[in-house]
């Protein structure tokens, strides 16, 4: 990355680093002993002390060492969320951040809650489990997720339903600051959240809900439009399965390549990546076979095959006066993804079936073939809209607050399309802000799109060199504490193929100009 932002980085770290106080195993026992979290209605429920290598999370291991922290919070009628909060001793920097959940949560998601440790930003580190056990998601299909046909307890209890997404991150906060005070002295200096995908969701949440909060919030392929996100997996299922092979894993291998072919050279350079999509011409009509329409081959398109894509590339819509979009469709470039998540009706299996039956019709017989794209978009927006949505275009108190915020989406997400969060910037800018104020003009909210950007990570399979982490944490903490604006280029790193070369993320409508080194 750029050696100019290496130093600024730097220099917020050693500048605010608490100096070199010393804890322990035993500082750590005895915070079990003298914090009181009863008035946050907060139990505390044990403590462990981590030497440097000591946890192993993924294979990925604490670089500091520090004590973990459980906690239940009790909420609702008789709820209660788990979270666990990781202490740092000499790396703290008077830091919190608090981590989100995947899918429908239930487990505490311990893998960016170690990447936040390791950090190097000086963080201490707080994840819960969005209020419910995974147990109460779905017995059968496993964490985060669930299935049809199956029974889900949480999706029948409001408040675990609105927690969740709403508030799950609100409700452990105020009890993990006061730990953090206890364990330290000092009250925390600046509070960060981080989530992608349904903790993009909660992001979103906490900005419209809870501004006063938190300074700085990342929300990474935010699914804070998680109603309509579900009838977007509902469509694309039933635009595909029901031809089961009408769209294979081979025939969007080739649709992939031939939109590359077209326009990976747009931006000068050939990377086998596109950097911007809109600016890609490509018609898929143009690969229509020449006149078999009964036969698929993997060179040119049936008509079935032609209408399922072009299907997904539109998105829902409203089948009864108008074609209203519902939301929108997945870009160019991203075709190869979508094979499991979409063609295979994994997603829909896993989100929008379920939440009809449970939260929706509650109703396990419930049939979602026969759901009608007019009326029944209005029930769905009645009766879960208001529990598991977060779509408020003002977020004129957050901004107010002096809150920051960076919303990042990836370019070949075959989950959620990134068009959603590019197109619900610009609404939160033109409310939050003003009319004909653009994307690159907003002073609190910053657009990252990442091209060949997979769902929270890395691309899909023919992207093995796109990287699948992003430095967005050091440069909201930079905008946050220091005032630079995260436009100059934001670090990204880690691809499947083991390159260790940095790739330049920019703040949208800006992209890298050149390949790896490019600038914004
Ligand atoms: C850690 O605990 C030891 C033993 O009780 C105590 O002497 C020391 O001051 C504690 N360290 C901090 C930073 O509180
Ligand atoms: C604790 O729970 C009670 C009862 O549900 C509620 O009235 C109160 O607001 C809660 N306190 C906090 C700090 O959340
Ligand atoms: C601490 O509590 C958590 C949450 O209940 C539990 O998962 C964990 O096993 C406990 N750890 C210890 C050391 O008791
Ligand atoms: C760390 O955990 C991973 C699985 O999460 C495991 O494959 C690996 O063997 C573990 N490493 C050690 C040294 O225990
Ligand atoms: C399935 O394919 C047939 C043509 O083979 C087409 O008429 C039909 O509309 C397709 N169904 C869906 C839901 O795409
Ligand atoms: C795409 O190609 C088809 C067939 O060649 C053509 O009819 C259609 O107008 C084209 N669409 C656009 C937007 O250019
Ligand atoms: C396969 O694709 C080629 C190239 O477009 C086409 O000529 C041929 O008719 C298709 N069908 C079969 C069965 O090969
Ligand atoms: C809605 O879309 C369908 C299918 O493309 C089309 O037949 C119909 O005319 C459209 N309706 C309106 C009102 O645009
Ligand atoms: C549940 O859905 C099935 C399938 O649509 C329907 O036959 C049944 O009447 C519904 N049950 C209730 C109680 O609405
Ligand atoms: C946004 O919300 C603020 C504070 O609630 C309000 O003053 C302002 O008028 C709202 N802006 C718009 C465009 O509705
Ligand atoms: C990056 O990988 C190359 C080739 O494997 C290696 O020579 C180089 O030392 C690596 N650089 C770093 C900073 O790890």
């Amino acid at each position: 990355m750029h050696a100019r932002l290496d130093f600024l980085f730097a220099a917020i770290v050693a500048g605010t680093r608490a100096t070199a106080a010393s804890y322990s195993a035993l500082n750590c026992s005895s915070l079990a002993q003298t914090t009181t979290l009863s008035a946050y209605n907060t139990s505390l429920l044990n403590t462990t002390y981590y030497a440097i290598g000591a946890l192993n999370v993924s294979g990925t291991f604490n670089e500091v060492s520090f004590c973990e922290v459980y906690a239940s919070v009790s909420y609702g009628t008789t709820d209660s969320l788990i979270f666990a909060l990781w202490l740092p001793d000499t790396q703290y920097s008077s830091r919190f951040i608090a981590i989100g959940n995947g899918g429908e949560a239930g487990v505490i998601n311990y893998d960016d809650m170690m990447e936040e440790l390791n950090n190097n930003l000086g963080f201490a580190v707080a994840g819960g489990n969005a209020g419910h056990l995974a147990s109460d998601n779905d017995a059968g299909a496993g964490p985060g997720a669930g299935s049809p046909g199956v029974y889900q307890p949480f999706l029948h209890d409001e408040d675990q339903v609105e927690a969740w997404l709403h508030n799950s991150i609100s409700l452990l906060t105020p009890a993990a600051r006061a730990t953090i005070k206890d364990f330290y002295g000092n009250e925390v200096g600046h509070s960060y959240y981080r989530g992608c995908s349904s903790g993009g969701a909660q992001g979103f949440s906490l900005a419209e809900f809870h501004p006063d909060l938190f300074d700085g919030i990342i929300a990474g392929c935010p699914a804070n439009w998680f109603t309509h996100l579900m009838l977007s997996f509902l469509w694309n299922a039933q635009h595909t399965n029901t031809n089961k092979t009408s769209l294979s894993a081979a025939v969007l291998d080739f649709i992939q390549s031939s939109v590359l072919e077209e326009c990976d050279d747009l931006d000068g350079v050939a990377d086998n990546l596109i950097e911007n999509p809109l600016a890609c011409p490509f018609n898929i009509s143009s690969l229509a076979c020449a006149e078999d329409d009964s036969v698929s081959n993997s060179t040119c398109l049936t008509n079935a095959q032609l209408s399922a894509a072009k299907a997904i590339y539109k998105g829902p819509v409203r089948l009864d006066f108008s074609n209203t979009s519902l939301f929108p469709g997945l870009s160019l470039g991203s075709e190869a993804g979508w094979f499991l998540p979409q063609c295979s009706a994994a997603l829909s299996n896993a989100f929008s079936v379920p939440i009809l039956q449970n939260l929706v019709y509650q109703n396990l017989s419930y049939d979602a073939a026969t759901f009608n794209w007019g009326s029944d978009v209005e029930y769905l927006d009645f009766r879960a809209g208001p529990l598991i949505d977060a779509i408020n275009t003002n977020l004129s108190t957050f901004r107010n607050n002096g809150g920051r915020m960076i919303v990042s989406a990836g370019w070949a997400d075959p989950n959620i399309a990134p068009m959603w969060s590019m197109q619900h910037v610009e609404a939160v800018t033109t409310d939050t802000i003003g009319d004909g104020i653009a994307i690159e003009e907003n002073d609190f909210l910053k657009l990252v799109m990442v091209p060949g950007g997979g769902h929270c990570g890395s691309g899909n399979a023919m992207y093995p060199h796109v990287p699948a982490r992003y430095g967005l944490s050091a440069a909201l903490v930079a905008w946050v504490e220091t005032g630079q604006e995260p436009v100059k280029g934001i670090k990204s790193w880690g691809p499947p193929n083991g390159d260790n070369r940095t790739r330049r993320l920019c703040t949208w409508p800006q992209v890298a100009r050149l390949e790896w080194r490019g600038t914004c």
